[in-house]
């Protein structure tokens, strides 16, 4: 397997980060995820756009252009002989002495990037559907920069592994925020596919845009609001995006059937759709 970190592609075992980086000391620095699907990979100047983003909300310079990014990653993925899969991208503020104030300016970021291999369309766990549960959002304020510090939602999916289910929804207040690595959403029984509206408190997904994107056609109205957990144990449908995991449906939260124990028709329909948009 071969590592591009800082300008080289490395054998894995090569592949060595300092330990004064300020990812490793402090979290300090961001990561994108984009599918690759039969060689190609999918919404990603979407991604690269919110890796740039990201970048900037924590004063990082971007190392890069999307048009550099995008050589960098399909030279990985050819290097990888990747057809389906992800490719991790992450950029940290580099590697200087430990002190919680920026390096000097010119101090280089550390750019990082691996691929895995990955059967993202025919997943046998879309084909069942997911269970889930609902676990407390124990984030900072800024979810949605798509920071590396992650440890709450490594304790929220250990929760999920630990009950024996594929997902964690987080939830403030009494309302679904988004899963430990993914969106949330509901379908109503009267067709009205429902969630969150993007704000601080949450990752603006980019399969969460397609999905949107692609909602008219399947007949489905749109609601951007908070949804309860006791709306989401009772919906008609739910379901949960990610570059990982496309549009994967969910048949139970919190022990409560979702429809009828199988995923939903309209689920299907929006993942069959966003598979045509991603092939
Ligand atoms: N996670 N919300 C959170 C907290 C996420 O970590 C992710 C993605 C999403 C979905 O975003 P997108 O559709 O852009 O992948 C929502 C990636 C896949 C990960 O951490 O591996």
């Amino acid at each position: 397997r071969i590592v591009y970190l800082n300008g080289e592609f490395l054998p894995f075992a090569e592949a060595k980060v300092p330990v004064m980086d300020r990812g490793f000391l402090f979290a300090d620095g961001i990561y994108e995820v984009s599918a690759v699907l039969d060689g190609h990979l999918v919404d990603n100047a979407a991604h690269l756009a919110r890796l740039d983003r990201s970048l900037g909300e924590i004063g990082i310079r971007n190392p890069h252009d999307a048009a550099e990014w995008e050589r960098l990653q399909l030279d990985l993925v050819r290097r990888n002989g990747l057809t389906e899969g992800l490719v991790y991208m992450q950029v940290t503020r580099g590697v200087f002495e430990r002190d919680f104030g920026f390096p000097p300016a010119d101090t280089s970021p550390t750019v990082m990037m691996f691929t895995q291999a990955k059967t993202v369309a025919a997943n046998p766990l879309a084909e069942k559907g997911a269970r889930i549960i609902t676990v407390e959002d124990l984030r900072w304020k800024r979810r949605d920069i798509k920071s590396v510090a992650l440890l709450a939602q490594v304790l929220a999916k250990q929760q999920a592994v630990e009950a024996g289910v594929s997902e964690a929804w987080m939830v403030e207040d009494g309302a679904v925020t988004e899963g430990s690595s993914s969106t949330a959403f509901v379908i109503t029984a009267d067709r009205t596919l429902v969630t969150r509206p993007l704000s601080t408190a949450l990752l603006p997904g980019i399969t969460r845009a397609s999905v949107l994107r692609l909602a008219a056609e399947a007949d489905l109205r749109i609601e951007e609001r908070l949804i309860t957990v006791a709306e989401a144990q009772a919906a008609a449908e739910a379901f949960y995006t990610s570059a990982s995991s496309f549009v994967m449906p969910v048949i139970e939260i919190d022990g409560n059937r979702i429809g009828d124990g199988r995923p939903g028709p309209l689920t299907r329909r929006l993942r069959e759709l966003y598979l045509e948009l991603a092939r």
